[in-house]
């Protein structure tokens, strides 16, 4: 018994091992679907048998992003709460023609492009195996699973203003999943794979029949780059030219969602520091285990991660994340009418501690992601800094609605480089 158990378990990690080195997920390409590139596997046959073992681990684990209680909850806010904002003032009477004009509730098009952050991998995960489920339902940024009382989202706050939103996923779910919605996220992604996810994004909005492609208001966001700095990075020939390549990726996906995706709103959010969750202090045995497949750069003898080329990561990560501060500035970007991009930066200078030391409750099982407590905070945290004008836009989160911003008269749209 106790051996079935041991190597069930040392099956499990190689498994996620494997997962996290990049290399065996993504071979249950879809080309229309996916978010990652056609390889030589994609031919209907493989497909199927991915899509199985998929749907089969998702049994296994469960649909885990229903369970209402537990420490990885978020606070819920009472019915005799009201909503914190004036709903009036959050919506245009007619649909705006510029996006320097854009009030929320004038958004009716939500979707997400990115990595595990984004399909909420293992937010409701109680155990390991869970941590295969992806709670797409409780995504901050794209999850409109339950409401903005017990699952403060973004598209659950941007439903007050608009009930009429489409395009968040409604609960756990793969890519390949339709509860997945436009949330095109998908787990391992790295920086290289952005323009074919957003491809891929605008095909799923283009096909779908609640959308007028043309004249509806879509917002997007964009977090990428914890698989590139922490799996990725130590493999590459020349490591120092992650940041350029990132810069040209990054370039290529926004120029084309402008040109291909009318009337878009696209935040950017960059990848809080990785050194932040590798080196927390007290980490349970089994955070501590799971890091070496996480982060196998940073973490153990994979990759002979010693303290100088730990400096070296976190020095190319800094440069990765300069690079999405400054390409949403760029003039090509600027004076639009139909798009905007804005790098929203409250990941900077993000603790995960609260006045006892470090808040294991706003972590996954894996002291890696995030839980839907975390989720939550993540939300409110992107909704302040949409209402926030660049400059004064703060970088770091509190608990969901601390400190929360609402459109006010003087000041009604989401801001955009061009509006403050
Ligand atoms: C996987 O699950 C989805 C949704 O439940 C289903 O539509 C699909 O046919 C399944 N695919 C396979 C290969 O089992
Ligand atoms: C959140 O609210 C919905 C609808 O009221 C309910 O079905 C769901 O169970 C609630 N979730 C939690 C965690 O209490
Ligand atoms: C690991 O790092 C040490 C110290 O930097 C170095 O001497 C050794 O050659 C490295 N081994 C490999 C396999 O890269």
């Amino acid at each position: 018994m106790w051996l079935t158990q041991t190597s069930l378990n040392i099956y499990l990690i190689l498994l996620l091992l494997m997962c996290q080195e990049n290399k065996f997920h993504r071979w249950k390409v879809d080309g229309q679907l996916s978010a990652f590139r056609p390889t030589v596997f994609d031919n209907s046959e493989w497909r199927l048998f991915f899509h199985l073992y998929r749907n089969v681990t998702m049994m296994m684990a469960g649909r885990t992003g229903l369970k209402t209680r537990g420490r990885f909850l978020q606070k819920q806010v009472p019915d005799s709460v009201p909503f914190p904002c004036d709903v009036n003032l959050g919506r245009s009477r007619e649909p705006p023609t510029s996006v320097h004009k854009l009030r929320p509730g004038d958004i009716n098009v939500i979707a997400a492009i990115g990595d595990s952050v984004i399909t909420a991998s293992g937010a409701s995960a109680t155990s390991f195996l869970e941590l295969y489920t992806e709670n797409r339902g409780l995504s901050w940024c794209i999850g409109g699973q339950w409401n903005w009382r017990n699952a403060t989202t973004l598209p659950n706050i941007l439903k007050v203003f608009n009930p009429k939103l489409v395009g968040y996923s409604y609960r756990d779910s793969y890519s390949f999943h339709w509860d997945s919605q436009f949330n095109n996220a998908e787990i391992g992604a790295i920086s290289k794979e952005l323009p074919h996810m957003a491809r891929q994004m605008v095909t799923r909005i283009k096909s779908d029949r609640r959308v007028n492609f043309k004249r509806d208001w879509k917002i997007l966001t964009i977090t990428i780059g914890g698989n590139d700095i922490c799996a990725y990075v130590c493999t590459m020939k020349n490591p120092e030219s992650l940041p350029m390549k990132h810069r040209r990726n990054l370039l290529a996906t926004l120029r084309y969602l402008r040109d291909n995706l009318p009337r878009t709103f696209v935040n950017i959010v960059s990848m809080p520091d990785v050194e932040k969750v590798v080196n927390l202090p007290d980490k349970p045995m089994i955070c501590w285990i799971l890091h070496h497949g996480e982060c196998p750069c940073w973490v153990g003898p994979i990759h002979n991660s010693t303290e100088s080329s730990r400096a070296r990561w976190a020095k190319i990560q800094r440069q990765y994340k300069k690079v999405e501060d400054e390409v949403p500035m760029l003039d090509e970007f600027r004076g639009l009418d139909g798009f905007a991009v804005v790098h929203q930066p409250w990941t900077k200078r993000l603790t995960l501690n609260n006045h006892k030391g470090v808040d294991y409750s706003l972590l996954s099982y894996d002291c890696f992601h995030l839980s839907q407590k975390g989720h939550a905070r993540a939300a409110s945290a992107l909704w302040n800094n949409m209402l926030e004008p660049p400059g004064k836009k703060r970088t770091a989160w509190n608990a969901p609605f601390e400190s929360f911003r609402c459109p006010t008269r003087e000041n009604p749209y989401l801001y955009t480089y061009d509006n403050s």
